[in-house]
């Protein structure tokens, strides 16, 4: 999802850019496993970046609930990998990182200086790769960011699973009330670490949009802005998705980008006119 707007931003601003997955999808994208510590070595030797932006990662919460011997091979050896090589070569690197870093007790939004404290794989698995990060190499970024929101056809987070829901006909939809974060747009994210990396600022840093709100609010915005009246929103706790969605979520992931603010470089926008542009941009001809 990321990929898919850092790319075409880094690309459009003149910079040559190398992009790798897993499982490659496009043809700008070549396979690269980050857990091969010697093809990712040779990945970086052979192409002589100026920069390392690593976003890979296993990204369902679930799963690394399940699976955490997998969730830390990828989130925190495969971080571990990508950071050894950009120590030794002295090479610049991002990490991306996020609000699941955190317990979620906090009833305001978290800041960089707050302490992260993980309550589930996922969190454990990105803090750990934070810390490589910063054990490994003195010129990072890491960067947290929010619900991601972005990807076009290749979403597959909250708002496609809405969508998802919309297109299949569904006319009730039931969405949690007792989870608050930051939705974060791709687009905003990619444009704002364009000129973050610009500077000499290395550190941490909190990169989401402006704002915060429940899955339920992101859910109603997600429906007014496609003119859906027709479809009935049901507020419900995380217990209602529990069978399908097991892994605990912290009641909180909303952050503020304070690093970015006191500096002067937070472009990024409210989430709802960012959203708005997301919806308008990929889904609101075909809903
Ligand atoms: N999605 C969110 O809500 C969210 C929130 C905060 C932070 N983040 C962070 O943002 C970054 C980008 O995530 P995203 O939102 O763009 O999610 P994404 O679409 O799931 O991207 C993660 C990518 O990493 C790939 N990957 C998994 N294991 C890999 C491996 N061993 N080697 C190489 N690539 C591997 C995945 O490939 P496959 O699809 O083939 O598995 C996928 O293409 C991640 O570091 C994530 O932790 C995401």
């Amino acid at each position: 999802m990321l990929g898919s707007a850092l790319y075409p931003c880094f690309k459009k601003l003149g910079h040559a850019v190398r992009a790798t997955d897993l499982t490659p999808r496009d043809k700008w994208q070549t396979m690269l496993d980050v857990r091969d510590y010697a093809a990712v070595r040779r990945e970086i030797v052979k192409f002589k970046p100026h920069l390392v932006m690593h976003l890979a990662a296993e990204t369902d919460v679930d799963r690394c609930e399940r699976e955490p011997d997998h969730a830390f091979a990828t989130n925190a050896l495969g971080t571990q990998n990508v950071a050894l090589v950009c120590g030794e070569r002295e090479l610049r690197m991002v990490y991306i990182s996020t609000a699941g870093v955190f317990d979620g007790k906090k009833t305001s939004p978290y800041t960089e200086f707050d302490e992260a404290r993980p309550v589930i794989v996922y969190g454990d698995s990105k803090l750990a790769g934070e810390l490589f990060t910063r054990q490994h190499v003195p010129r990072h970024f890491i960067v947290r960011a929010g619900w991601m929101i972005g990807g076009g056809q290749k979403d597959h987070k909250f708002v496609a699973k809405i969508v998802e829901q919309i297109r299949a006909g569904k006319k009730r939809i039931h969405c949690v009330t007792d989870k608050f974060g930051t939705p974060t747009y791709t687009e905003d994210f990619a444009r704002t670490l364009s000129e973050l990396v610009e500077t000499p600022f290395y550190g941490l840093y909190h990169m989401v949009c402006e704002g915060a709100g429940t899955r339920y609010d992101v859910a109603a915005e997600i429906l007014k802005c496609l003119g859906r009246t027709d479809i009935e929103l049901v507020a419900v706790n995380s217990d209602f998705w529990k069978a399908k969605y097991p892994a605990p979520r912290p009641r909180s992931e909303v952050m503020e980008n304070m690093m970015l603010r006191l500096r002067g470089l937070n472009r990024m926008r409210p989430w709802r006119e960012a959203l708005a542009e997301y919806l308008r941009r990929f889904f609101a001809s075909e809903i």
